[in-house]
């Protein structure tokens, strides 16, 4: 049993259309207690779709989520709120969801307030100046507003408030990508010291394969709502032509042919979401698809040291 798990999940935000679009679609997946999952793919594949899914900040269209074994997917709010505190969520920017009139304290004292009602005010300060410093900053931002914060001093606080209930799961969805290379590793750095302090689980979600690479233990790979890829560890060898792709265009160290990769990878994306309704949703851009690419969609097979495959040419 897996600390998390998303069985058959799908999404789709025009359930009333007679064509349903899906977000997500289909996703079985096990995300382990301790582990660090890497969830990439390009813009608009599903990724935070599937994020909030997990933690029910979105409802399924249909199928299943397990938190420890319990399907939360039909939970109420106050069936939910014991395990709303469990599993928590990291955006870009986190702090641009805060009430820009609060000081840090309040930023932090607001989940606070809402989980530990019978513990005095000098409890909770004492909770607030602990995770402070757990983030790496000391008591002078406490009285500082939002505005009066750099980007890693702001992504610090967004940590701080998702990590300051002590929760089990965390999604980070694209923490780094607004960041500069030196603070990106400092934020990665301190993500991993904070899951070893905390005994904390990740779903690590980015578009960019390297940075997933840093700090993953496995990789799932994503492509218009579909998981293509499981891969076991950062080394293993990639077999999916979607996820060679992927690689090739962050890769690519001239800026120019990287950014006319990522273009046509995303261009392709774009008009594969319009026709590629039957056989495998890469067809039109794999250099590999065969006739029954066109027929069937292929499904996520176990190709044995827990490395799995949705292709119908590399799944041995
Ligand atoms: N709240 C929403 N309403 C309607 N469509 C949405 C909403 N959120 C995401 N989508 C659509 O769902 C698809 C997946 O989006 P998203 O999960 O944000 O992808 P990613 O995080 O990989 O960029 C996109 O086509 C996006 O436009
Ligand atoms: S199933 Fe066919 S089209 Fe899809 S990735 Fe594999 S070879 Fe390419
Ligand atoms: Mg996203």
């Amino acid at each position: 049993m897996g600390l998390v798990e998303a069985i058959d999940l799908y999404k789709s935000y025009d359930e009333k259309a007679k064509e349903k679009s899906y977000a997500v679609q289909g996703v079985t997946l096990t995300i382990k207690q301790g582990e660090t999952l890497g969830l990439v793919g390009e813009s608009g594949c599903g990724k935070s779709t599937f994020g909030k899914l997990l933690l029910q900040l979105e409802k399924q269209t249909s199928g299943k989520v397990l938190f420890k074994g319990q399907d939360i997917s039909n939970y109420n709010f106050h069936k939910m709120r014991p395990i709303r505190r469990n599993i928590q969520m990291i955006f870009q920017n986190s702090t641009n969801l805060f009430n820009p009139y609060f000081i840090v304290k309040q930023i932090l004292m607001e989940p606070v307030n809402n989980y530990f009602l019978h513990e005095s005010d000098a409890e909770k300060e004492k909770r607030v100046r602990a995770i402070l410093h757990s983030v790496g900053l000391d008591e002078s931002y406490l009285t500082r507003y939002g505005n009066e914060l750099s980007g890693g001093q702001r992504q610090r606080i967004g940590i701080a408030r998702a990590l300051i209930l002590h929760p089990e799961f965390v999604v980070c969805d694209e923490v780094v990508s607004s960041v500069d290379y030196t603070m990106r590793n400092q934020i990665l750095q301190l993500l991993m010291d904070l899951k070893e302090a905390f005994g904390l689980t990740y779903l690590f979600i980015s578009h960019d394969l390297s940075a997933v690479q840093k700090v993953c233990d496995r990789v799932a790979v994503m492509y218009m709502g579909k998981v293509m890829e499981i891969l076991p560890s950062i080394n293993a060898r990639i077999k999916h032509p979607y996820t060679k792709a992927l690689l090739d265009a962050t890769l690519d160290v001239n800026p120019r042919n990287r950014e006319k990769q990522t273009m046509s990878l995303k261009e392709t994306a774009e008009s594969e979401s319009a026709i590629a309704n039957e056989g495998c949703p890469y067809q039109n851009r794999c250099l590999l698809a065969q006739d029954i690419c066109k027929i069937h969609a292929p499904k996520l097979k176990n190709i044995g040291d827990d490395h799995a495959v949705a292709c119908h040419v590399v799944d041995h």
